[in-house]
Parts: structure tokens; sequence; C-alpha cells
């Protein structure tokens, strides 16, 4: 059992004995003296779905800062978007800034349309109206507060219901349920079935502020036959550990039509690529950058406005950082360029794989089952690599020098693939 589960049941164990009253949904603690004790791991209290407070307006009057700063996140203008032809403001797209994506997400619906991520608010929104193909319900684990309430009324047929049916009958996108329940203001609780299981699998358990984010920004795959959320996180969290796991179970989220190559796609490792990092080692949390303490009208407060914290560099950074928000900010600017640099470098040399490599296939001019074999494998390495990087929504500032590390081992892979090909033109 982990030390945070602990806490929390400990703290559940003396709420539910000393205000019996006036919480009868709660399930009772088992009293029973002559019981054994527990061997498996207490559940932390789950409410009853019709108990279960699941629109922030609920707390609007008792956080009524907190309320409104979370509320921000629904300012169009705050994240990156581009003016439309008719003077709108619309996300980017990244189809339209790295093109090389097209290719390299071919058969898959990325491929399609990929916009740049907006605020919380929009989350059920955006995941409703994209036109990507959403497998099953599952998509909505990341996406709205309701979902522990489908969970504990579908258990895990929730995995394999339809999508939009499903969506239909939810109210709610991230709300204060999602990282509090029905408790803000105490310690952070975890909604997310598959992060709590992903969690145990961990050596050290993160930061509270940092696994209420972990909750949603990790890389997941679905479960072939069932269609639950897993994170593969069995072998460790690590780029290499990752891949290790998912070659071991032979994973693939899609084959490139063009080269048979059995690949992964990676989702939004926000979490992974960050841990390890300069700021991680100092303790930092996710939340402790994006969601600093602010004080307005002389109160101090957790903004709850998850968005760049580049946008309130001198509260999320100003406490260790002395140099001025501008050169800061020029200093990120900076380093992210260089990793940006490197991904469409990369990307170039994918291209290059599938073109080539592709046309030798169609050509017939590669029969060698054993050299197709060769170049699929360092093409789903070097990819998987890129991909970790490119869609790692920081563009690399989270844990610069893994980003790097990572698309230089990327590089490699893909030289030694583009010098088998080069050999068999
Ligand atoms: C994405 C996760 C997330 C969501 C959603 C969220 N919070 Fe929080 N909240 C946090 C984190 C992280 C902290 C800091 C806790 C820590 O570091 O231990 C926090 C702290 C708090 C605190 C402690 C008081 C303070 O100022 O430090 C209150 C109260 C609170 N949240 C209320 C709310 C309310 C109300 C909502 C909905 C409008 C909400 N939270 C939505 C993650 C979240
Ligand atoms: C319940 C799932 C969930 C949790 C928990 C969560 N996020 Fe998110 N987050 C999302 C989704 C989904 C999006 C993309 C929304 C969209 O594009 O519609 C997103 C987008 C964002 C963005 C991009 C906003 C922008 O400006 O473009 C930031 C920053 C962010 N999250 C930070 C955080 C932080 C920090 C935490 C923890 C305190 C957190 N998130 C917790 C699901 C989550
Ligand atoms: C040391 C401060 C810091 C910490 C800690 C941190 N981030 Fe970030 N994060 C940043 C910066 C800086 C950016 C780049 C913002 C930009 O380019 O405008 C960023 C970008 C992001 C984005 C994309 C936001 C956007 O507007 O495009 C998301 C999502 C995100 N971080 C989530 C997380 C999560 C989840 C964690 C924890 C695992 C985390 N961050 C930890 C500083 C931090
Ligand atoms: C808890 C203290 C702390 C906070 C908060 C913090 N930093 Fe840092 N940061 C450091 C330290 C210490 C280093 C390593 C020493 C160095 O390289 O200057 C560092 C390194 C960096 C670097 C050098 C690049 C790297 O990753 O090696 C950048 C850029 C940076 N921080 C930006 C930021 C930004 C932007 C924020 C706020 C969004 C932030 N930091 C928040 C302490 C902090």
């Amino acid at each position: 059992m982990t030390k945070y589960m602990k806490k929390l049941t400990i703290l559940i164990l003396i709420f539910t004995l000393l205000i019996p009253i006036g919480c009868a949904r709660r399930d009772e603690a088992p009293t029973n003296p002559q019981q054994p004790p527990e061997q498996e791991e207490p559940q932390v209290q789950i409410p009853a779905p019709e108990d279960m407070i699941l629109a922030a307006e609920n707390w609007k009057e008792e956080y009524p800062m907190i309320y409104e700063s979370f509320i921000r996140t629904s300012r169009v203008q705050d994240h990156k978007v581009e003016e439309t032809d008719l003077g709108g403001l619309h996300p980017i797209s990244y189809l339209k800034k790295y093109p090389n994506i097209k290719i390299l997400y071919e058969g898959v619906g990325f491929a399609k349309e990929y916009y740049v991520a907006r605020g919380h608010y929009y989350a059920l929104e955006d995941v409703i109206n994209t036109a990507r193909p959403k497998p099953g319900a599952s998509c909505l684990g990341c996406k709205t507060a309701d979902y522990e309430k489908l969970y504990v009324e579908n258990g895990q047929d929730l995995f394999k219901m339809d999508f939009y049916e499903t969506s239909q009958k939810v109210d709610n996108a991230i709300s204060c349920y999602n990282c509090h329940r029905n408790e803000p203001g105490t310690e952070i609780q975890i909604t997310a079935p598959h992060f709590a299981e992903g969690v145990r699998k961990l050596d050290n358990e993160p930061k509270p502020g940092t696994m209420a984010c972990a909750q949603c920004h990790v890389e997941y795959y679905f479960e072939k036959e069932t269609g639950k959320i897993v994170l593969p996180w069995d072998n460790g969290i690590e780029i290499d550990e990752i891949e290790s796991y998912f070659d071991e179970i032979e994973h693939a989220d899609w084959i490139h039509p063009r080269t048979g190559t059995p690949l992964i796609k990676v989702q939004h490792p926000e979490f992974e690529m960050y841990t390890g990092s300069v700021h991680d080692k100092l303790g930092t949390s996710c939340a402790d950058c994006h969601m600093p303490n602010v004080v307005e009208e002389g109160q101090e407060y957790r903004s709850h406005w998850a968005k760049s914290p580049l946008k309130t560099v001198s509260e999320s950074c100003g406490q260790c950082h002395k140099e001025e928000p501008d050169a800061l900010i020029a200093n990120v600017q900076g380093l992210q360029k260089e990793v940006e640099a490197l991904q469409v470098e990369v990307s170039d040399m994918l291209v290059k794989i599938i073109e080539d490599f592709g046309q030798l296939l169609e050509d017939r001019k590669l029969e060698d089952e054993e050299i197709i074999k060769e170049l699929r494998s360092l093409h789903r390495k070097a990819q998987y690599r890129w991909d970790f990087v490119f869609v790692e929504n920081s563009t690399g500032f989270h844990n610069v020098e893994k980003a790097k590390q990572t698309l230089e081992r990327a590089k490699e892979y893909a030289q030694q693939a583009l010098e088998i090909i080069a050999e068999n033109k």
C-alpha cells in the first residue's frame, strides 16, 4: 500500500468515525473487531453516484477565487491559437505546422486532424468534436468529471460502451471532482481508475501536485480485448522501459500502410518526460509551475488556471529564478527551438524511410524477410522515440536533456535504416 493511500485511508477512517451522522451515503468502515485485519489494499471511499458533486459551479460560493481561476481555462485567447480566415481564433493545427506528420501518422486519425491542446474547460467538447475515430467510451477517461460515476455504474462494461451514446449522458468537462472528489481543500484524491492502478507499479510515489495531473497527462493504451485504459508501466516509466513492455506484449497501435511497420502511437507523456528532470529532482510539482500560489486582492490562493506557466513567470518561477521574466521566457523558448529543430530533422529522416522503404516494397525490390523485419524494427524504434518527444506538450522543456537524448537515439535508428535502404536500392 502506498504512503498516500495510507494517509488517505486514515483520514477517511477518522472522518467516518468522528462524523457518522450527516454522511449517511458513505459506506461504513468495517467495525467488527472479530474480523481479521484486511490484507487487501483498502479502497479510498468513493461517494455513491447520486452524492458525487460533479459540477464545478457547486464550489463557486465556498471557493470563489479558486473557482474563478479554474474557469479561466475557458479563455480562448490564453491558449496557443491562430486567426482563421474569418477572423476568429482557432487552435493551431499541427498538420499545417508540421506537414511531415501526415506521412508519419498515415493510417491513424492524427493524420486527418490534430490540434494543439486547449484548456480543461474544453476537454469534453473537444473530444466529442474531433473527427478522429473513437474506439469506445474509454476515451472519456480523461475528459470528464463524470467518468468515475460511469465507472461505478457500469464497471468494466464501460470500456466497451459506445463513445457517442455514453457522452450524451455526460454533463461535465474536467472539474474539481477529478482531483478532489467531494472534498476540495484536503489532500488530492485520485479518481482515474487507470492511474490508481498504474501508480502502484512505480517505485516512488510522485508528489500530490504531480499525481493530480499524471492521472491524464501520461502515455496509455487501450487493452485489445477489453478496451480498458492501461498505463504501460510494468517495466518502469522510462522511454526504453515502456518500449520493452510494448515489445513484450507485441503491442501495435497501427500498421503503417506503406511500410507494414507495427507502430506505437504515443499520447501525451508529460509525467514520464518530466520525471527525473532538473526541476523534478528539486521537488517541484506540475501544479507548482502550472497552478502557482498567487495573490489577488490581498488574498493568497492556489491558482487553478492550468495553462502555460510562461504567462505567470513571476509566480511560477520567481521564487527560484531571479532573472527578468522576459529573459527566462527567452531562455525557455531557446531550449524549445533546439528541441524542435532536432524533432523536425528526425521527422524528415522518418519521411524518407517511409517513402523509400515503402517504394522498395511496392516495386518488389526488397523480398528478403530478414531485411524487411530489420527495417520495420528500426522504423518502429525511431518513430516511437520521435513521437514521444513530439506529442509531449512542452516541446522538450519539461526535461531538455531527456528530450534531446531521445531524439538523438531516434536519429541513430533512423540513420541505420536509411543505410540499409540505400544498400538495397
Ligand atoms: C487537475 C486537478 C485539480 C482540479 C480539477 C482542481 N484542483 Fe484544487 N487543487 C489541486 C492541486 C494540485 C492542489 C494543491 C494541493 C497540494 O499540492 O497538495 C489543489 C488545492 C486546492 C485547494 C487548497 C487551498 C489552496 O488554496 O491551496 C482548494 C480549496 C481547492 N484545490 C479547490 C478546488 C476547487 C473548488 C476546484 C474546482 C473549481 C478544484 N480545486 C479543481 C488540483 C486540482
Ligand atoms: C481528467 C484529466 C486531466 C487532468 C486530471 C489534468 N488534465 Fe490537463 N488536460 C487534459 C485534457 C484532455 C487537455 C486538453 C483539452 C482540450 O484540448 O480540449 C488538457 C490540457 C492541459 C493544458 C493545456 C492548456 C492550454 O493552455 O492549451 C495544460 C497546461 C494542462 N492540461 C495542465 C494540467 C495540469 C498542470 C494538471 C494537474 C494540476 C492537469 N492538467 C490535470 C486532461 C487533464
Ligand atoms: C518547472 C516548471 C514546470 C513544471 C514542474 C511542469 N511544467 Fe508543464 N510546462 C512548463 C513550461 C515552461 C511549458 C511550456 C509552455 C509554453 O511553451 O508556452 C510547459 C508546458 C506544458 C503543457 C502544454 C501547455 C501549453 O500551453 O501548450 C502541458 C500540458 C504541461 N506542461 C503539463 C505538465 C505536467 C502534467 C507536469 C507534471 C508532470 C508539468 N507540466 C510540470 C513548465 C513546467
Ligand atoms: C524550486 C525552484 C525552481 C522553480 C520553481 C523553477 N526552477 Fe527552473 N531551475 C531551477 C534550478 C535550481 C535549475 C538548475 C540550475 C540552472 O541550470 O540554472 C533550473 C533550471 C532551469 C532552466 C535551465 C534548463 C534546464 O532544464 O536545465 C530553465 C530554462 C528553467 N529552469 C526555467 C524555469 C521556468 C520557466 C520556471 C517556471 C515555470 C522554473 N524554471 C521554475 C529551479 C527552479
